[in-house]
C-alpha cells in the first residue's frame, strides 16, 4: 500500500497558537487557575490532555471564581460574552483566531452603519454564534443556498462567511444574494488555512483509491474536508485516530490518501500514518 498525505493538512496556525498558549499557562507559578471557555478545540485528545493537566474547559462563566484565568478559543465569543468577562476581572487569555476577529469587526463596522447582516455558515457553530454577538444577534444566518428564503429583499447588506465554509457553498450563496439586495457588500472571510486544505485534499482524493480524513466528529473544516474528497473518492472515511483504522478494509494495492482538519495535532496524524505502513491490506 502507498500513502501520500495532503500538501496542506493538520494544525493551522489559528489553532496551533491557542494549544501553545494553553499548554504555557502550565509553566506558571502564580496558583491562578486556567480554564478553556468551551472545549479549546474540536480534538478529544488534546482536550483530555489538558484535563488531565488541570486546565478544565466549562461552559458558563458563573461556574467559576472571579480572579481565574480564562482562554478564549480560536473561534471567539459575542461582544456582550467578553463585557461579561471583564466584569468578573477575569484574566483573559484571548486566542480568537486573527481571521475571525476580522469578521467580528467587519460585522460590527458594517452593523453600526446600518447595514443588515448576513452570515453564511453554520448557526450552531460557535464561530457563528460569536461573530452575530457583535451585530447585536440580528444576522440572518443561511448555510446553504437551498433555504434562502429566510432572507428577505433588501435595500442594503453585508455579507460574511464562516472562516471555514467551502468556496462552493460562499460562491452558491453569493450569486442568489445578488438579485436580493440592491446594495451588497460582500467579504469572502473563508481562512487562508481552509482554502489551502481544501484544494490540497481536493487535488488529493482525485488520484487516490481510499481518503482518509483524521479530525474531530464535532471540527466543521474536518467534515468540509470530508465532503469535499467524498465527491471524487467514494471511499472517504472520517476518523479521530489510528483506532479507527481497524473499521475500514484495505487492499494491498490500494493508494490511500490522508488529510486532516485543522484542530488535528501533528502527532495524530503521524500515528496513522505509521499504522498504516505496517498495514498489509487484504
Ligand atoms: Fe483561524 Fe482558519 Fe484556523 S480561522 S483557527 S486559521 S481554520
Amino acid at each position: 500500500m502507498k500513502v501520500i498525505v495532503a500538501n496542506h493538512a493538520g494544525f493551522c496556525f489559528g489553532v496551533k497558537r491557542a494549544v501553545e498558549k494553553a499548554y504555557e499557562q502550565l509553566n506558571k507559578k502564580d496558583n491562578i487557575k486556567t480554564y478553556t471557555l468551551g472545549e479549546l478545540i474540536h480534538n478529544p485528545h488534546v482536550v483530555n490532555d489538558l484535563y488531565e493537566k488541570g486546565i478544565k474547559s466549562i461552559e458558563d462563566i458563573n461556574s467559576i471564581n472571579e480572579n481565574s484565568r480564562i482562554i478564549i478559543r480560536t473561534h471567539g465569543i459575542s461582544e456582550d460574552l467578553y463585557s461579561k468577562l471583564k466584569e468578573k476581572n477575569l484574566e483573559i487569555e484571548d486566542m480568537t483566531c486573527p481571521f475571525v476577529k476580522k469578521v467580528q469587526n467587519i460585522v460590527k463596522k458594517y452593523y453600526n452603519n446600518g447595514y443588515n447582516i448576513i452570515i453564511v455558515g453554520d448557526e450552531k457553530h460557535p464561530e457563528v454564534r460569536g461573530v452575530n454577538g457583535w451585530c447585536n444577534n440580528t444576522a440572518y444566518i443561511i448555510n446553504s443556498s437551498e433555504n434562502m428564503e429566510i432572507i428577505p429583499k433588501f435595500n442594503k447588506a453585508c455579507v460574511v462567511a464562516q472562516t471555514t465554509i467551502t468556496q462552493e457553498q460562499w460562491e452558491k450563496v453569493l450569486k442568489i444574494l445578488k438579485n436580493k439586495v440592491k446594495e451588497l457588500i460582500s467579504f469572502n472571510t473563508i481562512c487562508d488555512a481552509t482554502n489551502k486544505r481544501q484544494k490540497a485534499a481536493e487535488e488529493l482524493s482525485h488520484i487516490v483509491d481510499i481518503m482518509i480524513v483524521i479530525g474531530g466528529k464535532k471540527s466543521s473544516n474536518t467534515q468540509k474536508l470530508k465532503k469535499i474528497c467524498e465527491k471524487n473518492c467514494k471511499k472517504t472515511y472520517q476518523i479521530e485516530s489510528k483506532e479507527e483504522l481497524n473499521l475500514i478494509l484495505f487492499k494491498k494495492d490500494y493508494t490511500i490518501g490522508i488529510t486532516a482538519g485543522a484542530s488535528t495535532p501533528g502527532y495524530i496524524i503521524n500515528d496513522v500514518v505509521n499504522e498504516l505502513m505496517y498495514k498489509k491490506g487484504e
